[in-house]
């Protein structure tokens, strides 16, 4: 592990006695009570450098046992995120309701933060001294010590103590992907390719389904405190009935529209062409997701090869929105020249972009604001293999058609949950 300051392992350890004072009795609480007392000079526990004095034996034992509780947590099975399991507690949650959604949300995340610390753990040292991996794997220590922090069981009883808890957690994760990109962006030549695949995918999808069911828990609280001033909604957390997919189509639209103003000075319009009236039962936030990453390669697949012959800014990308039962299919269409034979092949690998063996010739990343990566039109090369991400959570399918020297079609295609589960 690469902790930083030994005043991290005394927090978890503190919480990882807490939580076991549960199974095992006072014993081990007084323990640590007596270990905190006696080693802990100051009233704030801090010598003057800002770190605990521990013993080097003490400090020895706290750093195995966190390394046990890691390995632990990591062994534990997690189920996938189903409809089912999203639909199980329907708003307004009754107060047992949400002590038992609380006790499987913490539980996970505990599992899910623990594999992504092992994962960390198991990297080559060089690649884990890089500065913005280190803070990734920070982060993710610091989340499992407040995970383990909350009071069993009256904490998970507490409506604002897992409102507070759910919403910090948001917070610190917010720029992660940004962090852990720029990292691996530094390291990549270090490293084998297969071995970064593997990690990212694995850590990005962890990364994606912890997100998700914060959020979906947040919705139910929100949703269970909006009944209960009278509004009623048709939402269950994160998923939203009957989505009208052509206005989500618009939004995001206009959003990356913005964008390429910013890094282009130019802008392409969407154009729909079919299912205005669709609606669908899914998760928003992935699709948006989804369709930003989408409609930003190829409106900057029309911006990059408009001339004054073929006028491509002018020409829509063509959406076509079709619904059958509880399938979504959408087809983006965009007639910015395709993707070259040797771009298709790594165009799902993470960190692969033509954007960085371009600088030269276009030029756009002039434009590009720093500090805003993930917000930009391209250049990390993580859009495509996170829209795979998020779209096969849900048993979807994100499948692409190029004609190289005319255009590309992307296909999006989502299964909706069944209507006896809403
Ligand atoms: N619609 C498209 N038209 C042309 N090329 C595309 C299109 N979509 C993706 N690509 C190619 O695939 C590469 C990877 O895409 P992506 O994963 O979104 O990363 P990024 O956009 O950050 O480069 C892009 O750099 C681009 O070369
Ligand atoms: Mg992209």
């Amino acid at each position: 592990m690469h902790l930083r300051s030994s005043y991290r392992y005394a927090g978890v350890l503190g919480g990882l006695l807490r939580q076991r004072y549960q199974y095992s009795g006072f014993r081990q609480f007084r323990w640590y009570s007596r270990w905190r007392k006696e080693t802990l000079p100051r009233g704030d526990g801090k010598n003057n450098s800002g770190r605990l004095d521990i013993p080097f034996e003490a400090h020895y034992k706290i750093r195995s046992h966190i390394e046990m509780l890691i390995q632990d947590y990591a062994k534990k099975p997690i189920p996938p995120i189903t409809y089912q399991y999203l639909t199980q507690y329907k708003p307004p949650l009754q107060n047992n309701e949400q002590y038992m959604l609380s006790i499987q949300t913490v539980n996970l995340l505990l599992c899910y933060t623990c594999r992504q610390l092992q994962a960390i753990q198991n990297l080559p040292y060089i690649v884990v001294l890089n500065p913005n991996i280190e803070l990734t794997n920070s982060l993710y220590l610091s989340t499992l010590e407040t995970l383990l922090s909350v009071d069993y069981p009256y904490g998970l009883h507490h409506r604002d103590t897992m409102v507070s808890l759910l919403t910090n957690f948001l917070e610190e994760h917010q720029d992660t992907l940004t962090t852990l990109a720029a990292g691996f962006q530094e390291v990549m030549k270090f490293y084998d390719h297969e071995h970064v695949f593997r990690f990212l995918n694995l850590h990005l999808r962890n990364r994606i389904s912890m997100k998700m069911l914060v959020t979906h828990h947040l919705g139910l609280l929100e949703q269970t405190d909006r009944f209960h001033q009278g509004i009623t909604s048709n939402d269950i957390g994160v998923l939203y009935k009957d989505l009208k997919i052509s206005s989500l189509v618009e939004q995001v639209g206009e959003f990356v529209n913005d964008l390429c103003s910013i890094s282009y000075d130019r802008n392409v319009p969407v154009k729909i062409m079919e299912g205005h009236d669709v609606t669908f039962t899914c998760i928003p936030t992935s699709l948006e997701y989804v369709l930003t990453e989408v409609l930003k390669n190829s409106l900057r697949a029309h911006i990059e090869h408009s001339n004054s012959e073929n006028l491509l800014t002018q020409k829509p990308v063509e959406v076509t929105i079709v619904r059958n039962d509880n399938e979504l299919q959408i087809r983006i269409r965009d007639f910015g020249g395709g993707i070259p034979p040797a771009v298709e092949e790594k165009m799902f690998d993470y960190s692969y972009s033509t954007v960085a063996e371009k600088k030269n010739d276009t030029g756009a990343e002039a434009y590009i604001l720093p500090g805003e990566n993930v917000n930009n039109v391209s250049g990390m090369g993580f859009g495509l293999p996170m829209c795979k991400a998020y779209m096969e959570m849900f048993d979807g399918r994100l499948d692409i058609q190029s004609l190289w020297g005319w255009g590309t079609d992307v296909y999006i295609k989502l299964t909706g949950p069944s209507k006896e589960m809403l």
